[in-house]
């Protein structure tokens, strides 16, 4: 399990626990927490250094490894923007480093962080994996590059590997799990609140109903059961599909969270409608179809479950 002590990871860790999973977590630290994974072997590596492919396979022996979960990546977009080079270097290059170290192991078995970022702009129906994609940043760009990377090996025949194209994660298992960086809309939302100001709405002209940008959030706990589930369609040895979407198939606009993050919060404080962000789609909505119906996962948590969730696992850290 590779970003085994981030946010993503550490949810993935625990799902692995709780059905008696033996882990072993490598995480460059970077931004991961190591009481996440407390009481597991953890490999402090950062994927991307020169030695990466020898202590990934050096790792993968000692501990018989079976099968990886690839999380360890950069993931801001506009950061991405800002180092373009750097992101190829950590995502692209720390992924040809794990798949070398993989290969020299012997261990056949991947599953593929990716994300909704490869749809780019989207066509404003719900996005199908069939769907050509054109990533708008570099972060997307790596993010495609990866499963293209994924997809060379196991047409090369000895790898196996699904891709899970995440949508906008968030919630919290616990609040040791909870996302610690305020990057996304709900944990910005939340910092906001909490310090007195009003959440900001970046634009409401979009064409959408209520104007402001309608995305597909999945909770975090639903996103580590589908990892738990490319596990077991791997293991069980069939026909797996290359890429799936890992959303609801269900879309919110940044007024509704808004709204539900009120309602869950009871901080009434009206948001604020600021100018658009440079880059955003307005509609980004995964179809969900086919994890559905190759992997038999769908979501259970919906959109005040999330952010019920999250706001507890804020709060608590906020009060540590
Ligand atoms: C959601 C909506 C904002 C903050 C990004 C990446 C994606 C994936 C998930 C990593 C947008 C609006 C936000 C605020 C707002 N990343 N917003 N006020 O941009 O859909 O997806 O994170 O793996 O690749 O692009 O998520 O949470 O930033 O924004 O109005 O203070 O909320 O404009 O419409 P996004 P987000």
């Amino acid at each position: 399990m590779t970003g085994g002590a981030g946010y993503i990871g550490g949810h993935v860790v625990a799902a692995l626990q709780l059905r008696g999973e033996s882990v072993v977590v490598v995480d460059d630290l970077s931004t991961g927490v190591p009481e996440r994974v407390s009481g597991l072997p953890l490999v402090s590596c950062d994927l991307a250094s020169d030695d990466a492919a020898d202590q990934v396979e050096a790792v993968l022996r000692e501990h018989e490894v079976h099968a990886v979960v690839h999380l360890a990546a950069k993931k801001q977009v506009g950061e991405s923007v800002e180092r373009p080079a750097w992101y190829y270097r950590q995502n692209v290059g720390g992924l040809a480093n794990l798949l070398l170290g993989m290969e020299s192991a012997g261990v056949s078995d991947l599953v593929f962080s990716s994300s909704a970022a490869v749809y780019g702009s989207g066509t404003g129906e719900p996005a199908r994996e069939s769907d050509t994609p054109e990533p708008i940043n570099p972060y997307g760009e790596t993010k495609l590059a990866g499963e293209w990377m994924v997809g060379g090996a196991v047409r090369a025949g000895w790898l196996r590997a699904v891709s899970l194209r995440y949508f906008n994660v968030a919630g919290a298992g616990s609040e040791l799990l909870a996302d610690r960086f305020a990057t996304n809309l709900i944990p910005i939302a939340f910092e906001r609140l909490r310090a007195g100001e009003a959440p900001r709405v970046f634009g409401d002209d979009y064409p959408t109903p209520d104007g402001t940008c309608i995305r597909d959030y999945v909770h975090v706990a639903d996103l580590a059961d589908a990892h738990l589930a490319v596990l077991d369609a791997l293991a069980a040895g069939g026909p797996v599909p290359a890429a799936v979407n890992v959303g609801t198939g269900t879309g919110y606009s940044v007024f509704e969270v808004l709204a539900t993050i009120r309602d869950v919060t009871g901080i009434a404080t009206p948001p604020i409608v600021g100018a658009r962000r440079p880059g955003d789609p307005a509609t980004l909505i995964a179809d969900a179809s086919r994890i559905g119906a190759e992997l038999g996962w769908s979501a259970r948590f919906g959109l005040r479950e999330i952010i019920a969730s999250a706001w507890d696992g804020f709060r608590a850290a906020r009060a540590a």
